[in-house]
């Protein structure tokens, strides 16, 4: 499996991106201002991230997925790890992500790759969809962000 970063002529994995997030608005508009990586098994797409500059030294892992059946085998936490050493590489000081509170595999995937739990995105969830959305018998309401230091 090769990752590498996505050419501007290449159509970025639109399903996939819409298996993490359920809104083609958000994506398309953080797809125009970040960067795309996607993972590659004998030109089978496999996964892929997006990062996003925010800050000042600092960028946001705003998608990450890997294909259903693909799942579990590992490649979600060699995406992250990538994507932690692609924003140590371009120079970040920090690497932020956001995930439901109801994303119980997503919360354990961060937190054994070193982000930390730094705060609670309120309703963050109701103010952005306009469905409910529910997982592992959980209503996602409220954003948990996490960061990890790039040192
Ligand atoms: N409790 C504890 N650990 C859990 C867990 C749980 N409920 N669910 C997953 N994990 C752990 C796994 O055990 C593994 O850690 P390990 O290597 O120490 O065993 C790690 O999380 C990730 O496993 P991996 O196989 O690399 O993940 P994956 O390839 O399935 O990819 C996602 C993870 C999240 C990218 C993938 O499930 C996905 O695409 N989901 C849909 C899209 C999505 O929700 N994206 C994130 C939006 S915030």
């Amino acid at each position: 499996m090769r990752i590498r970063e996505l050419n501007v002529n290449e159509e970025p994995p639109i399903d996939l991106l819409l298996l993490a997030d359920p809104s083609r608005k958000l994506i398309e508009e953080y797809l125009n201002r970040g960067k795309c990586y996607i993972a590659e098994n004998n030109k089978e797409i496999t996964g892929v991230y997006v990062l996003l500059p925010t800050r000042p030294e600092t960028v946001e892992l705003v998608n990450i997925a890997v294909p259903e059946n693909e799942q579990g085998k590992g490649i979600g936490k060699q995406l992250l790890m990538d994507a932690i050493q692609q924003s140590k590489v371009k120079g970040y000081k920090t690497i932020e992500v956001g995930t439901g509170n109801s994303s119980l595999g997503q919360l354990a995937l961060y937190q054994k790759c070193g982000f930390r739990i730094t705060s609670v995105d309120s309703d963050f969830f109701i103010r952005h969809y306009d469905e409910k959305i529910f997982e592992n018998g959980i209503w996602c309401r409220d954003m948990i962000r996490l960061a990890q230091n790039l040192n």
